[in-house]
């Protein structure tokens, strides 16, 4: 029998960039301590990268494992969803007690009814866009989700190059939140290091997610430090 789930974690509060560490490359043999470890080293919250060999080539990890990171971590988490039918799914891992749900537009059917359902269960809705898909593709949809989730790589593996057509859509969202007088945040995922975390961030990118920039390094505390340091916005 599985504990019941925690109550869900106040939303994040980006007045910097919060940096998501990606569980995707951490020691799975060791899931609770990887989780801990990160916690102690300063992160704020986690970054879960559902994946289902299909929706992109790579399988990872589904809703027992979600469930398991939610019992083990006391901060948020976000669930990117990398899957078919993400329709369906998203209710699903709404119900796994994740603080964020990411769905791609891509993978989408009904966006508007999606986003919507997710919200409806207290969790809030994210929508990510790939490399290919431009910013006019969800713009209709920007007062509907509570963050956008700009894809830095081709979504299905760590680290990978970082491409920095990412910068403009980045730019681009941060205009549009301005002119509309939005609020919805703003993400970034893929190829984030200690190179090109300065320019998502000045970009205007609220969550910044890293994978391999700190679960490949030696001391997670000192990697989320130097990116935290390095994404820090002029006052
Ligand atoms: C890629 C995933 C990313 C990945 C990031 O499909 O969505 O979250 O874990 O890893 P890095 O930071 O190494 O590119
Ligand atoms: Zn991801």
């Amino acid at each position: 029998m599985h504990s019941s789930i925690p109550p869900r974690r106040v939303p994040l509060v980006a007045d910097t960039p919060v940096i998501l560490p990606a569980l995707l490359l951490c020691d799975f043999g060791h899931l609770a301590d990887e989780i801990k470890k990160l916690e102690q080293a300063g992160a704020k919250a986690l970054h879960l990268d559902v994946m289902d060999g299909q929706f992109v080539p790579q399988l990872t990890y589904g809703k027992v494992v979600v469930e398991a990171v939610r019992r083990a971590a006391t901060v948020p988490i976000e669930v990117h969803m990398m899957v078919e039918n993400q329709d369906e799914s998203a209710i699903d891992y709404a119900a796994t007690g994740a603080d964020i749900i990411t769905v791609h537009i891509e993978g989408l059917l009904r966006p508007k009814e999606t986003l919507a359902s997710i919200s409806s269960t207290g969790c809030r809705a994210h929508l990510a866009i790939s490399p290919n898909t431009p910013v006019s593709d969800i713009e209709s949809l920007l007062s509907h989700c509570a963050g956008v989730l700009v894809m830095s790589v081709e979504p299905g593996f760590g680290g990978q190059a970082f491409q920095p057509s990412a910068l403009d859509k980045i730019r681009l969202l941060s205009e549009l939140r301005a002119s509309q007088d939005q609020n919805f945040y703003i993400g970034v995922d893929g190829g984030i290091s200690t190179e090109t975390i300065a320019s998502v961030s000045q970009a205007g990118a609220d969550l910044i997610v890293a994978g391999s920039a700190v679960l490949q390094q030696e001391n997670y505390a000192n990697a989320l430090q130097e990116l935290e340091y390095l994404a820090q916005k002029p006052k």
